[in-house]
């Protein structure tokens, strides 16, 4: 599993504390930008966006002020199911229910702790399949029409 990660200026700090533990957990990182400067996070959103529809398998970690504005833009493209993680039973979940592939988080909302075990989470918890598999196939019909 590769890792799409990108942030914009507010979420810099975080991103490289995240491209660090990634790393350490032997997964391949593209980094998407930014680079600490000013950026609008709807590029970057794209861009994370688009390669991880590009390689089905592959996640995405989108990180600005408060994981909102990256969800936003992150969800305009077909095939993301991008969840907002502030927590640690929504992070589980959304990968069991919703098979979300990129997580986005506000680096001005959640410390660095929380940020790191919500990575670890969203990594290592399968999507449960069935039923949900029915209804997440349900949003992707609406992308149809
Ligand atoms: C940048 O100031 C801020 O608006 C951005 O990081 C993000 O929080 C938008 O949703």
């Amino acid at each position: 599993m590769r890792i799409w990660i990108g942030c914009d200026h507010a979420g810099y700090e975080r991103k490289m504390e995240v491209i660090a533990l990634l790393k350490k957990r032997g997964l391949e990182v593209e980094d998407c930008g930014c680079q600490g400067e000013r950026t609008d996070y709807p590029m970057i959103a794209k861009t994370v966006a688009d390669a991880v529809v590009a390689n089905p398998g592959d996640r995405g970690i989108l990180i600005c002020g408060t994981g909102i504005g990256m969800s936003i833009a992150a969800n305009k493209i077909c095939g993301v199911r991008a969840a907002l993680c502030a927590d640690a039973f929504s992070t589980r979940y959304t990968r069991l229910h919703n098979d979300a592939n990129i997580m986005c988080m506000g680096a001005r909302t959640l410390g660095s702790g929380v940020a790191l075990e919500l990575v670890e989470i969203f990594l290592d918890t399968p999507f449960e399949g069935g039923r949900h598999e029915t209804r997440v196939n349900m949003i992707t019909q609406m992308e149809q029409e």
